[in-house]
């Protein structure tokens, strides 16, 4: 019988991870099935609690399940607890093992496709959620310059930084307005495209070379993305970073990596 992987998620019809998994297992030659799992709001651990007794090998965790499934894991890799958050759990051996693969897509994303070498650059980190904490220690892990996090909530940002206590020294907080200087990277995690909304920060945050990222992907370029693109940066969506965090997760999974390229290029076909 085949083994058996799903996103667990409420809503998840929406959802592209059968799409690119289905790809990467043929691409490989892995004999797997991988489906979407809508789970009551309510119901997140019993869903959890019935795929193992199905004999599931894991699971991806999306909205709004990603903290729920980090206290239900038996076992937390580092970057899941770094990140509070968990996207990917591995079902073996008695264990329920959580793991957040999502920021190693981000940074896969910036330096692998856009070819975007993280050492030694200045980094905007736009919002202080989840989505931003689960960014902070991969991008930490490519020594930066700085890391500069702006959020609309001061103190959500300062909280942030005190938990990464750790790296002080390459961390500062801004609200939106002032950041000052201007940044080779400015990634976008809040989820103000979603509203149609662009964090307020000054123009003068890109220079010519910019790479702007938007975490949010759509079949046009954000708000932020056109902000971006006006003042100079080249840009990018979330696609990218949703093919490779998907990546990292079949390595977990099936012990090997699949071609991103090619899937990465099949989706961005109308
Ligand atoms: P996620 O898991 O997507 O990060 P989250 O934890 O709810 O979701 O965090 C959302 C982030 O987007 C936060 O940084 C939020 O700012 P606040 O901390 O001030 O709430 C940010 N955000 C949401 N809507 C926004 C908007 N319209 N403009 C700017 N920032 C916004």
């Amino acid at each position: 019988m085949s083994d058996r992987y799903c996103v667990i998620g409420n809503p998840i019809a929406h959802s592209k991870s059968p799409l690119i998994h289905a790809a990467f297992a043929a691409a490989m030659g892995q004999d797997l099935i991988y489906e979407r799992c809508l789970a009551p709001l309510d119901g997140f651990e019993a869903t959890v609690r019935g795929l193992v007794d199905q004999g599931y090998r894991g699971a991806n965790v999306t909205v709004p399940f990603k903290l729920e499934a980090a206290r239900l894991a038996t076992r937390l890799e580092p970057r899941a607890h770094a990140a509070g958050a968990v996207n990917t759990l591995i079902f073996a051996n008695g264990e329920i093992v959580g793991d957040n693969t999502d920021g190693p897509g981000l940074v896969a994303d910036i330096v692998r496709n856009a070819g975007v070498a993280l050492k030694d650059k200045r980094i905007l980190l736009l919002g202080a959620g989840g989505a931003a904490r689960g960014a902070l220690l991969p991008l930490l892990l490519q020594a930066p310059r700085q890391i500069v996090i702006a959020n609309r909530t001061l103190a959500t940002a300062e909280r942030l930084v005190q938990d990464f206590s750790k790296h002080a020294d390459k961390l500062a907080v801004s609200g939106f307005a002032e950041v000052e200087g201007s940044f080779d990277v400015v990634i976008n995690a809040t989820s103000a495209s979603l509203a149609s909304d662009v964090p307020p920060v000054p123009p003068t945050v890109f220079h010519p070379g910019t790479l702007a990222l938007d975490m949010m992907y759509g079949n046009k370029p954000t708000v932020f993305m056109d902000f971006a693109t006006l003042h100079g940066a080249s840009v990018r969506d979330g696609l990218g970073m949703l093919v490779e965090q998907a990546a990292e997760a079949f390595v977990l999974w099936r012990g090997v990596r699949p071609d991103t390229a090619a899937v990465l290029t099949s989706m961005r076909q109308p």
